[in-house]
């Protein structure tokens, strides 16, 4: 049974995913829980800490992993039976320690949480940036894998760089954007996560600092911080970063770069128009700083077409460019590119190498098929349709419910709501009250602490049913604090 009185708190940095395992764990190490003592069930174990289930689901696996408990599906969790042997050998590796002393950060606590919330099929996701499950192109993808599993004779290495007649056709892609390159300037990547990952692996010195939007993606992420790079923000207005505030970085010389998400930001979805586009990079080839473009929701335009790429403007030598496919078709493909020079593309791929020998070459022929003709263009048309419906559906229950007491503005393509909730003095209040009705949103506050006022709510992912009750509950929720 477990002590009535305790709870986690919800007012300090410590995940409720990291209190609850220690409160089991100190249960278990201090012997107040001997070997084959059984837990209590789930559900109930969830309801007397006031957490959601799948929080306790996960914690249990964690002390599974870590040998402190044992059972199997549908029998009861129990204490591991030799428990005291296992505790009492002074062999055992430190594993705490090392996680947490290791070179590669652990993603935020929060973070982490809300990832595991999202793939919970049971929660109403406001939250998920990616595409519905319905509007996945099974038929059109069954056929195009039935295809690559025929046409398939060697399943062999492939240059580091990606599959040739991928890179070909994404090469073809960008020059519908104006982006003039060739296959030996692309380098294939496990999604856009992979090549921000090698920029910063490869192209940053330690201690160099990147400006970036502010809120941005980023910030949730420690895919520069992990290597030694510090964050640092730069304000955003209606037309996305303010190139003013990064007008005068030369003493940082070969140690800063600048990141930016110019089309449907990432959470707010600003747009930046042509203008703002030439007056960054501008300002970057002016202080020979590099522009990491982020351009990921680049094709998924609902109004008009996205401004082109600062890769494809004058100047665009010094900008490193970041796709996917993730946004668009399919994040478990996996499939995303880094377009740079020849010699900085050379220098990524043999990181690459060093890292992962490679991507997986399967999903590079099926990414290949879908990009070589038209099919990938048409396919996008539906897309944009649908999410019309979705996005505008969304706008208008906003309007309807959360009228007066919120703003935002109408985002022209991408995913998101960037929501001002505008007397909200706590969204992370707000985000666990909604979380304990079974929805799920973005709490403005993972991404800077002083957007406490803000949520990012996705209209890609949840159905029109759940986005009328999501935005239901969201203004009682409100109402209510
Ligand atoms: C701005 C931005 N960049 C990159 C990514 C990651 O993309 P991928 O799944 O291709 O790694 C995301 C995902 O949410 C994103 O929003």
């Amino acid at each position: 049974m477990v002590c009535e009185i305790w709870t986690p708190n919800r007012n300090t940095d410590k995940s409720i995913h990291q209190q609850i395992f220690h409160y089991l764990e100190d249960r278990i190490i201090t012997g107040e829980w001997p070997a084959g003592y059984k837990l209590t069930p789930q559900r109930k174990l969830a309801e007397e800490l006031n957490v959601h289930r799948s929080t306790i689901v996960n914690v249990l696996e964690d002390l599974k992993s870590s040998g402190l408990i044992e059972g199997q599906k549908g029998s009861a969790t129990r204490v591991t039976t030799n428990i005291n042997a296992f505790l009492t050998n002074g062999n055992r590796v430190n594993w705490d320690f090392r996680i947490k002393n290791a070179i590669y950060k652990e993603s935020p606590p929060f973070l982490k949480t809300i990832n595991n919330l999202e793939l919970d099929s049971n929660i109403i996701q406001l939250s998920r940036a990616e595409l519905a499950d319905g509007f996945f192109p099974k038929y059109q993808m069954r056929e195009i894998t039935r295809l690559v599993g025929e046409n398939l004779n060697y399943l062999g290495k492939e240059d580091p760089k990606g599959y040739f007649p991928l890179r070909e056709s994404i090469a073809r892609h960008l020059k519908n954007y104006g982006i003039n390159t060739s296959p030996d300037c692309i380098l294939v990547t496990s999604g856009a996560t992979q090549g921000l990952q090698l920029i910063a692996l490869g192209l940053l010195e330690k201690g160099s600092t990147v400006f970036l939007d502010t809120p941005s993606y980023l910030y949730s992420r420690h895919a520069f911080q992990s290597a030694g790079i510090n964050l640092r923000g730069v304000s955003m207005d209606e037309k996305g970063m303010i190139p003013f505030e990064i007008c005068n970085l030369r003493n940082y010389q070969n140690r800063a770069a600048i990141y930016s998400i110019p089309s449907f930001h990432n959470p707010t979805g600003i747009v930046m128009p042509p203008s703002r586009r030439n007056s960054i990079l501008e300002m970057c080839l002016k202080q020979r700083l590099p522009l990491i473009e982020d351009d990921v929701y680049r094709d998924l335009w609902i109004d008009e077409p996205t401004p082109p790429p600062m890769k494809s403007m004058e100047g665009g030598n010094s900008v490193l460019y970041v796709g996917s496919l993730s946004k668009s078709l399919s994040p478990g493909l996996r499939i995303g590119w880094t377009v740079a020079n020849k010699q900085v593309i050379e220098r990524l791929a043999d990181i690459k190498l060093q890292l992962d020998n490679g991507s997986s070459i399967l999903p590079q022929h099926i990414a290949y098929e879908w990009l070589k003709g038209q099919f990938y263009n048409e396919y996008l048309m539906e897309i944009r349709k649908k999410l019309r419906v979705r996005r505008d559906f969304l706008l208008y229950m906003l309007e309807k419910h959360l009228g007066g007491i919120a703003s935002w503005k109408v985002p022209t393509g991408g995913f998101f709501i960037w929501v001002n909730l505008n007397k909200c003095k706590s969204v992370h209040h707000l985000y666990l009250r909604l979380l304990n009705r079974g929805i799920l949103i973005h709490p403005g506050s993972i991404y800077n602490e002083d957007r406490h006022n803000y949520v990012r709510l996705s209209f890609s992912y949840a159905s029109m049913e759940e986005l009328e009750e999501g935005i239901v509950v969201l203004a009682e929720e409100l109402l209510k604090l």
